[in-house]
């Protein structure tokens, strides 16, 4: 049985171990800015293990940056921390959050993960976005209020 995952929203002394799970903040200094702003909105929210509060194992960020809708621009589970439930339970508390009645989030079409993840959390596609990546469309799902 996977051991019980907790969320709770990210403080500013996170930002560290947050960086320091996900491969791009820890190349990409825009990351790391996107990373920074937020936490300190108030955006972010990570997780861990019941058993080991101090292991940030992953982080998810919600704000209104999509046509001010909810939207969950990134979500990252430490490589060592996939396949448990993790994403799924930052999701889930992600979704708590809403306020309106649809949450929206995208991904790459290449990103066969995130788009089972979605799937099987009841996101449905919702258009997509040429010309980002070349080669690779984003794609945009939303779930409705009354699913969520
Ligand atoms: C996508 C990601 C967040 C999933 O995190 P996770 O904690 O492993 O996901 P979960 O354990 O909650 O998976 C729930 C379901 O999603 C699907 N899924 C997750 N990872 C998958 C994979 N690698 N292949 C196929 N299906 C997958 C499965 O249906 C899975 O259920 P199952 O394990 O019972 O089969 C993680 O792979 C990740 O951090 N990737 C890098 C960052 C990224 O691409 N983020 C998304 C774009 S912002």
């Amino acid at each position: 049985m996977s051991p019980q995952t907790i969320v709770r929203i990210a403080q500013r002394g996170d930002i560290d171990s947050i960086v320091e799970m996900d491969p791009i903040a820890k190349q990409e200094p825009d990351r790391r800015k996107f990373i920074a702003h937020a936490v300190a909105a108030g955006h972010c929210w990570v997780a861990m293990e019941a058993e080991d509060a101090l292991a940030l194992i992953g982080y998810g960020v919600l704000d209104h940056s999509f046509f001010e809708h909810d939207f969950i621009p990134l979500i990252v589970v430490k490589s060592s921390a996939r396949r448990r439930g993790v994403a799924t339970a930052i999701m889930q508390a992600l979704e708590l959050q809403c306020q309106g009645g649809k949450l929206f989030t995208s991904t790459n079409t290449s990103n066969f993960a995130m788009r089972q993840l979605l799937r099987q959390l009841g996101f449905i596609r919702s258009g997509q976005i040429d010309n980002l990546d070349d080669g690779d469309p984003e794609l945009v799902f939303v779930k409705f209020r009354s699913s969520l």
